[in-house]
């Protein structure tokens, strides 16, 4: 193979691959990019989203997991919404378990990808606990 025709070959090649990692890097949505994921998903919170406190009228600080579950993390946790592990689903959950409660709290607090901070509740962090509980143990742990 002559010098030139190789050096040809590259060029080519490299022509060929351009376009492909162009698209790999800007065409196609970025899943650490949270902002965008969020802003994605938005319009689904917008719509499904109520304050606990005003799906029930219990005093903030005194509520069930149960009763928040189901005013505010059900809307995308009963059937998956936004790849949120469903309630009840055991495979969804295990790989999540076995972190320890804690740790499942401490990012449900702050969030994770399309899960917004504390799921857009109000829940103090004594109630976000129970509800993590609530969640967890019907989904096959065993959290006290
Ligand atoms: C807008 C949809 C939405 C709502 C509302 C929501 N979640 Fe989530 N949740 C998600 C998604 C999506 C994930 C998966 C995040 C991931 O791992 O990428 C998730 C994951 C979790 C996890 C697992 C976190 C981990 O580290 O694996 C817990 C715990 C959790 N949610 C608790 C709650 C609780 C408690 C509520 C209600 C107070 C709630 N979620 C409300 C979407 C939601």
């Amino acid at each position: 193979m002559s010098k030139k025709f190789s050096r040809l070959l590259v060029i080519a090649g490299l022509v060929s691959v351009l376009p492909t990692l162009a698209l790999a890097m800007g065409g196609k949505p970025n899943n650490t990019d949270e902002e965008a994921l969020n802003a994605r998903i938005q319009p689904v919170a917008k719509i499904k989203l109520a304050p606990a406190s005003s799906a029930n009228a219990a005093v903030a600080g005194s509520r069930s997991g149960e009763e928040i579950y189901k005013a505010v993390c059900a809307a995308c946790h009963a059937t998956g919404v936004a790849g949120a592990p469903k309630m009840g689903d055991k495979a969804a959950w295990a790989p999540r378990l076995g972190v320890g409660l804690d740790v499942l709290v401490k990012s449900a607090k702050a969030g994770k990808n399309a899960m917004p901070p504390k799921g857009g509740s109000d829940a103090t962090d004594e109630e976000l606990a129970r509800v993590v509980v609530f969640m967890a143990n019907g989904s096959g742990a065993n959290f006290k």
